[in-house]
């Protein structure tokens, strides 16, 4: 995974932690294609640490902003932690189950920040903003920030339509439309 800027909260503390997470997700993407266990070992040695830090930076920027998804967001973070120590502990075993389970870690880390840690900066943004036009005062303008991330990075897969909400155009033979 790149940087890019579906991955911006446009809060910088939390970018530059994030900028640090992508880096190490693509270290061990690379290092399990190019099989070099001992460098996704090395790579699990450094975020282990790292993300107690950046989970409890997140969560305690949750409960100081009153975000209502918190306890959930909080649950997944505990998921992720345990995920890290179980492909730590694969390490004793066959080489490919590091790698699997290694990839999988990277892999909810990346959906993570660009599903629920973009949603808790969306959230932030468009509160900052109704605070800001709050206090500007009537007929006072103010400059809003713009929402960070797209719309299409948020949506659930859950809200796509199962069927097309139309008949497609190929079931229309040409006799019926004589
Ligand atoms: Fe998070
Ligand atoms: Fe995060």
């Amino acid at each position: 995974m790149e940087w890019d800027h579906g991955l911006s909260l446009g809060v910088e503390r939390m970018d530059v932690e994030h900028r640090q997470i992508v880096r190490r997700v693509r270290q061990i993407a690379a290092a399990v294609a190019e099989g070099r266990p001992e460098e996704i070992l090395g790579t699990l040695r450094f975020l282990g640490p790292y993300l107690v830090q950046h989970f409890q930076h997140e969560e305690a920027w949750m409960a100081a902003v009153g975000y209502p998804g918190a306890g959930e967001h909080a649950r997944i973070h505990a998921v992720m932690l345990e995920a890290v120590t179980d492909a730590r502990e694969q390490a004793s075993g066959e080489a490919g189950d590091l790698g699997r389970a290694a990839a999988d870690l990277a892999a909810a880390l990346d959906e993570h920040m660009r599903s629920e840690d973009l949603k808790l900066g969306r959230f932030f943004t468009a509160r900052e903003n109704l605070r800001l036009l709050a206090e500007a005062g009537p007929g006072v303008g103010v400059a809003l920030t713009p929402l960070p991330g797209s719309l299409a990075a948020v949506r659930p897969a859950r809200l796509e339509p199962e069927e097309p909400p139309y008949p497609a155009a190929a079931a229309v033979s040409p006799r019926t439309m004589k």
